[in-house]
């Protein structure tokens, strides 16, 4: 049962003391989030995968995260996710297949080369951080695109960015670029769906990928819920789509929204934009404060591949680490870590 599992997690890690360190990011349910030794949002974690001394880094989180983890980290250091099949849907959006199909449609209209940058959102699998190496690009996460987005517009005029098309337009937008200089590729259609015209003119080409917890969020939920208590104080992932976050007081990662409602005054009312596990959390332990803190989507709208890392999974890695048996390895091929990590080095020196 579930206070057995607990023990006995405790037991192994107690076991593995300082050799392994368990990175849980904010979406993983409580009984997997209580045993992290470190949380955060995908810039924290990457941060600790890189600076961590332990022999074994076990990733309570999705793949992609993992994937990271193992790239930044030295060599002999491994990375584990215990459930492998714990992917990010909105990652699978893009490929490389289709990625670089869109680069060679691009280079028969544009310099491509000499005038974009390719930025991958961190969730995406590493070959598409590879990608980004190969062409002078870089990585970004949702704490720091705005400073990243300055970063590639310093070294070209265009920005192509996948996958996800809110957190590039949302933060596009905040930095003055007009919506009609962000355009959508599909990736199912000819040219991206695009003609020449707008695809020269375009500062963003934006990959049609979303995060489907995210994209749940809709504008009429913040009204309905606003007519209600109108003193509301709204905070939005930036994952969510335009509309949401533009009817937002505040956009920012994990960490942010976390950050700033527990700074923010007592007796304040939330509605928040992001995955439930985050926002019923944060309500119990602003509770004290007198803040109440809300979900915004009427339907209970989990990650569904965050949810899949159980107390069972965890367990089951950590005694056979405990024992001397590595399962559940991520490991990413050296050619292409090689060229991920130096995208993420350019991303660890720009943020
Ligand atoms: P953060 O980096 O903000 O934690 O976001 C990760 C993620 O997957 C959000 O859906
Ligand atoms: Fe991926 Fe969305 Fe889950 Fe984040 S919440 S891991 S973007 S599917």
């Amino acid at each position: 049962d579930d206070a057995e599992c607990a023990t006995r997690i405790e037991v192994a890690k107690a076991k593995l003391g300082k050799r392994c360190i368990i990175l849980g990011h904010h979406y993983q349910r409580d009984e997997v989030f209580k045993h992290a030794d470190i949380f955060g949002d995908s810039l924290k974690l990457s941060r600790e995968a890189a600076q961590s001394e332990a022999e074994y880094i076990v990733f309570c989180g999705v793949h992609f995260m993992a994937e990271v983890a193992d790239i930044l980290s030295r060599p002999e250091q491994i990375a584990i996710l215990p459930d492998l099949a714990a992917g990010c849907s909105m990652a699978d959006m893009a490929n490389k297949v289709k990625v670089q199909q869109c680069w060679d449609e691009l280079a028969k209209v544009i310099d491509v080369e000499n005038t974009v940058t390719p930025v991958t959102y961190i969730n995406s699998a590493a070959d598409l951080k590879a990608f980004c190496g190969q062409h002078d690009g870089i990585v970004c996460t949702s704490s720091n695109a705005e400073k990243i987005l300055n970063w590639s517009f310093a070294k070209r005029e265009k920005v192509l960015f996948f996958p996800d098309q809110h957190l590039g337009r949302n933060t596009g937008y905040r930095m003055g670029i007009p919506l009609e200089q962000m355009v959508t590729w599909d990736f199912n259609k000819p040219q991206g769906g695009l003609t020449e015209q707008q695809i020269r003119d375009a500062k963003i080409i934006l990959w049609k990928g979303y995060c489907s917890v995210h994209q749940a969020f809709q504008p009429e939920q913040i009204d309905a819920f606003k007519e209600k208590h109108p003193e509301t104080i709204v905070i939005s992932h930036p994952e969510a789509c335009f509309e949401v976050c533009e009817k937002s007081d505040y956009i920012g990662s994990t960490e942010m929204i976390l950050k700033i409602v527990r700074e923010a005054e007592a007796n304040t009312r939330w509605l928040v934009a992001t995955e439930l596990n985050l926002v019923n959390r944060l309500n119990q332990e602003c509770k004290a404060q007198g803040k109440s803190v809300h979900f915004m989507a009427p339907t209970l709208s989990m990650c569904s591949t965050m949810f899949r890392t159980d107390p069972q999974h965890l367990c089951w890695v950590l005694e056979n680490l405990a024992a001397g048996h590595v399962v559940n390895q991520v490991s990413v091929p050296p050619e292409q870590a090689a060229l991920a990590k130096k995208t993420l080095d350019n991303m660890l020196l720009a943020s």
